[in-house]
């Protein structure tokens, strides 16, 4: 067998597949579209997020408006939707099978869905986007046995998500905590789910498959998932007295602590940062400091064995229990947000395109002969 090249690369850590304008990995920050997510964290809205990663820079007064009016427009689900996701939610299975079943039937019913002109994949963009939440809103509360929340026109994608997977209107610092959560969730560069939505698009397959492909890709445990796993391991571990001893196990049977380590930051992530402020004062009003604690321990003790340091999903998770939400709920709203970024990178697929085709190092035999099956 010949010698393994240099160049095969398990996990493809640090080949360059492409080229991007939409968001990168810059020094100790992430940049969308040149803005560090610090200062889009703290002056921006989800909308105007979505309009800054699908066009070259943020929208103006007008465009805002005029993007606000066609989401709220299209928030309220097509009649078709009902039975199946009535169907879905009685279905066993992951929130996210869920989740990818009722986005490829909402394609399904997009007669134009073949349609990859840039323009249309916009506008199929702009439905999608709004009605997502909706679509996580009502299966979340049919599973539940409760009836779907209907969208308020001309409120925000953030205050409608709240307002209909809890049936309560969100305070306007709820709000806030949600959009901001949403702006850091929604682009991250050539992240797992955006690679598998960019390699769908090369193939000039329909938008709705790359979104489709994107939600199997962000359900794993070891992307988008982590965020619900962090919440179970917490609950798994009990207490704040229990921390240091679960960490030691887990450090020692060499098993993966979720929330912690990631590809590119080895310094920390600073969404990471940014939602262990955030979660901090909710979990103060939401009498939740106690797991707080407990996160900050495990935060502690992972640097301090592994060098490891938490990522975007290690406090997201608690930000949305202290906002009242379920933690099968987690990565789908991961998708609220992150089918933004994943728009804007198959609109940038589809402009610029070359159909992903690598090639994999044959490690397997090559000398074998059929026997006939009496012999097998
Ligand atoms: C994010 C992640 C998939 C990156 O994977 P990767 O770049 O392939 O990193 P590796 O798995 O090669 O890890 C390198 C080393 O750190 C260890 N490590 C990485 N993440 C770890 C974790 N969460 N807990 C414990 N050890 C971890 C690995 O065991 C490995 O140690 P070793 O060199 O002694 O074998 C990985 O850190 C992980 O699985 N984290 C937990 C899941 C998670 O939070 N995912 C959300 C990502 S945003």
């Amino acid at each position: 067998m010949s010698q393994i090249p240099e160049s095969a690369n398990k996990g493809l850590e640090n080949i360059i597949a492409c080229t991007s304008e939409i968001s990168t990995i810059h020094d100790v920050t992430l940049l969308y579209r040149g803005y560090t997510i610090e200062d889009l964290a703290a002056n921006i809205g989800f909308e105007e997020c979505i309009s800054l990663l699908w066009n070259s820079d943020l929208p103006n007064a007008s465009q805002l408006t005029e993007l606000k009016k066609k989401i709220s427009e299209n928030q309220k689900l097509p009649a078709e939707m009902t039975p199946i996701l009535e169907m879905i939610a009685k279905a066993q299975g992951h929130s996210m099978a869920k989740l990818r079943t009722a986005v490829s039937y909402f394609g399904m019913l997009d007669t134009k869905a073949e349609d990859i002109t840039i323009p249309a994949i916009k506008e199929k963009a702009t439905r999608l986007t709004a009605a997502l939440g909706t679509i996580v809103a009502a299966i979340s509360r049919l599973e539940q046995g409760q009836k779907p929340v209907a969208p308020v026109a001309g409120k925000t994608i953030a205050w409608n998500f709240l307002n209909m997977i809890r049936g309560k209107e969100p305070t306007p610092e709820e709000e806030k905590l949600f959009d901001t959560a949403l702006v850091l969730h929604a682009d991250h560069e050539l992240n797992a789910s955006s690679f598998t939505a960019r390699v769908v698009a090369s193939t000039t397959s329909d938008y709705y498959s790359d979104i489709t492909a994107a939600i199997g890709s962000l359900k794993g445990p070891l992307h988008g998932g982590a965020n619900e796993a962090v919440m179970i391991m917490l609950k798994e571990i009990g207490s704040y007295a229990k921390v240091d001893a679960f960490i030691d196990d887990a450090v020692n049977a060499k098993k993966k602590v979720m929330g912690i380590g990631h590809r590119v930051y080895k310094n920390g992530d600073p969404r990471a940062k940014i939602l262990k402020e955030l979660s901090l004062q909710t979990c103060k009003k939401a009498g939740l400091e106690d797991f707080h604690k407990m996160l900050v321990r495990i935060q502690e003790q992972m640097e301090a064995k592994k060098g490891l340091m938490p990522n975007v999903d290690f406090y997201s998770g608690l930000v949305y229990t202290a906002l009242g939400l379920r933690p099968r709920d987690f990565t789908p709203i991961f998708a609220v947000s992150r089918i933004s970024g994943w728009t804007a990178q198959v609109l940038e697929q589809y402009a610029n395109n070359r159909i992903y085709r690598p090639r994999a190092f044959y490690v397997g035999p090559l000398d074998k002969k059929v026997k006939p099956l009496a012999q097998r």
